[in-house]
């Protein structure tokens, strides 16, 4: 959602300010503009459409030269997406440009007030207000220009400021939506996400809330919103530029479902301990002593989060025998929860960036609990304000719908989970037998997809449908639940996943040839259970594929998945109901990467 990526140096800026672009496009969004200057350009230049990053390219003139400028990609919340709404906002006099990422909560009121005055609103962002009070300060400095208006604002931002008295620099601010320096040789370049940087360079600085800083070609600073300088060192983003290259698959959703044997060896290596047969978290900080403290789990996330956090919820039950479950993150931090000192709150993310999830974590810090994180994105909001955590090291995930993140995720909870068991009940033998199941996953995620094919048929049978049921029991149901959604998410085909158990008590009454079901039939001590829902539904003339570890009778197709621990198996059976979903979405001529409506990181409410 949103995105900011701006630059400061010698090279010709337009370009690259909409190459940054094209990088953020997978966040989603609607509309997208640039506005630049320089130091032999006269005032500012600005450019803005609805659309793709392509409609706005079409739209810059051939002579359109700067060497500084900010850009931004919106998704509308205050005001439709239109050209006059995209970012950046000017003043009335073309001398401040602002692009913001977030969420002013009083522009309303500050927006009547400037009209009062005799300020003119081009657009009906909340945004602009914020242009206005730029340019309504008479501060000597741009940074107390800057700081003055902020003083009025409340809500979030990440902003970056651009003034045509003032172009030698480009000032940024953070208060809950990233910001990133890039600190290049002889140039600067921002973002608000390191995917619009990492061709350019690997040195980044990640504002904190409540930071600011003033990015010149050959120089930075840091400070906070009140004026005290920061320190902010240089980090190494671990992330090459070439991850976020499409490798010669057709949709990065393709490209990340086949770097899932690669990206699970990531999440393994240098974790396993075979002398104790546990792992080694070392972000997690929770000794022993402290871990045998822990009389419950509570586990946070939105959308595929939350159902990775369900697998890990019955992982964490299974293995380590504490009582856990999993919670939309949305619905927890609007309930007044009551808040547990015993509880181990695990907050997941991939993008770490989830405003819901990160509204939860600080509720939670507020009320004294402790939280982890587990997170795909290093130094994300939420891995910053988590206590300890792990990182799933999925690698970059552009895809809107998430597949390897999820899958890393699911490796990650089984990790914390045999660490967990370790320290309490779980036997030497059991440990070891889950060590070499995890390190079983890589080849036989491997076998799985080596399937593609045969899912690739059964998917054009399913693009016909207008509706699927997706069922499992107790491991297989957060199974069913993931792949509902991913059917959902890029098909737009309606899903709906039940309890295989709960079948009798409602569902079954949908059932007729033109509902498909799938089931998820793992070879474990529920299989004849699973067995008699199929009965029941084959009983109604209902369709039905399963995902099983061998065939299945009564099923039409079973797509058998190879057999690996019976805690482990979920971590296996979603990956064929991507694909399935993948080549569903594909029949039926989907925008796979961007499906419509959605975006990769929700950074507001
Ligand atoms: C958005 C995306 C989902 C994602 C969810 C949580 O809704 O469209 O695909 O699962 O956010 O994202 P997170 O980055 O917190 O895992």
């Amino acid at each position: 959602m949103c995105g900011i990526v701006g630059y400061i140096g010698k090279r010709d800026v337009a370009p690259l300010l909409l190459e940054g672009l094209q990088r953020l496009e997978y966040r989603g969004y609607d509309s997208a503009g640039v506005v630049i200057t320089g130091p032999k350009a006269t005032g500012l230049k600005m450019v803005k459409a609805k659309g793709r990053v392509r409609d706005l390219e079409a739209r810059v003139p051939k002579r359109f030269a700067g060497t500084t400028g900010i850009a931004h990609t919106r998704w509308a919340t205050h005001g439709a997406p239109s050209d006059e709404n995209a970012h950046p906002h000017l003043d009335a006099e073309n001398k401040v440009a602002v692009v913001h990422n977030g969420i002013i909560d009083n522009a309303a009121e500050l927006r009547a007030k400037l009209i009062a005055d005799g300020v003119t609103f081009l657009s009906e962002t909340d945004t602009e207000v914020l242009t206005h009070l730029v340019a309504r300060s008479t501060a000597e400095k741009l940074e107390d220009r800057v700081r003055e208006a902020l003083r009025h604002i409340e809500g979030t931002y990440g902003i970056a400021v651009l003034h045509a008295d003032f172009n030698d620099r480009i000032v940024v601010a953070r208060n809950g939506s990233p910001v990133v320096l890039g600190i290049g040789e002889k140039e600067m370049f921002v973002a608000s996400d390191v995917a619009a940087l990492v061709s350019h360079t690997r040195q980044v600085v990640t504002l904190d809330d409540g930071e600011m800083a003033t990015i010149k070609a050959d120089d930075y600073r840091t400070y906070t919103t009140e004026g005290s300088r920061t320190s902010a060192e240089p980090t190494t983003v671990e992330w090459e530029a070439e991850s976020y290259d499409m490798g010669g698959h057709d949709t990065y959703m393709h490209k990340e479902i086949f770097e899932q044997a690669d990206a699970v060896d990531r999440v393994l290596r240098g974790r396993i301990d075979d002398r104790f047969s546990t792992v080694h978290l070392g972000g997690l900080n929770l000794d022993a002593h402290d871990a045998r403290k822990v009389r419950r789990v509570k586990i946070l996330g939105c959308g595929t989060s939350y159902h990775a956090g369900m697998i890990g919820a019955q992982m964490i039950e299974e293995l380590a025998r504490i009582p856990a479950d999993a919670e939309p993150a949305s619905e927890f931090r609007y309930r007044n929860a009551v808040v547990d000192p015993d509880t181990l709150y695990v907050a997941v993310s991939q993008s770490g960036e989830t405003y819901d999830v990160l509204a939860a974590v600080q509720e939670l810090k507020r009320k004294g609990a402790r939280v982890f994180g587990i997170v795909n994105v290093v130094g994300s909001a939420i891995a910053r304000e988590a206590d300890a955590g792990v990182y799933v090291h999925a690698g970059p995930e552009v895809c809107v719908v998430s597949t390897k993140c999820f899958t890393n995720t699911t490796v990650a909870f089984a990790l914390l989970a045999l660490h967990l068991g370790r320290i309490r009940d779980l036997s030497v033998s059991d440990g070891k037998r889950i060590i070499a199941g995890l390190r079983r996953l890589p080849a036989q995620i491997e076998q799985m997809l080596e399937r593609e094919d045969e899912i690739k048929k059964l998917a054009q049978e399913f693009a016909e449908a207008k509706s699927m049921l997706f069922i499992g029991r107790v491991r297989g149901y957060p199974v069913a639940r993931e792949a509902s959604l991913k059917l959902k998410e890029v098909s737009y085909i309606h899903a709906e996943a039940y309890p295989a158990s709960e079948l009798k008590h409602g569902p079954l009454a949908l059932i007729e040839p033109a509902l498909p079901t799938v089931a998820i039939v793992p070879d474990d001590d529920l299989l004849e259970k699973n067995r008699a829902a199929l009965e029941e539904i084959k009983a109604r003339s209902g369709r039905i594929l399963a995902v099983a570890h061998r065939e299945q009778e009564k099923a039409d197709h079973t797509i058998v998945v190879p057999k690996n621990e019976d805690e482990l198996d979920p971590i296996l059976m979603g990956i064929p109901l991507q694909l399935l979903a993948y080549h569903t979405a594909l029949a039926l001529g989907r925008d796979i990467d961007k499906p419509r409506n959605l975006a990769k990181s929700v950074t507001v409410e």
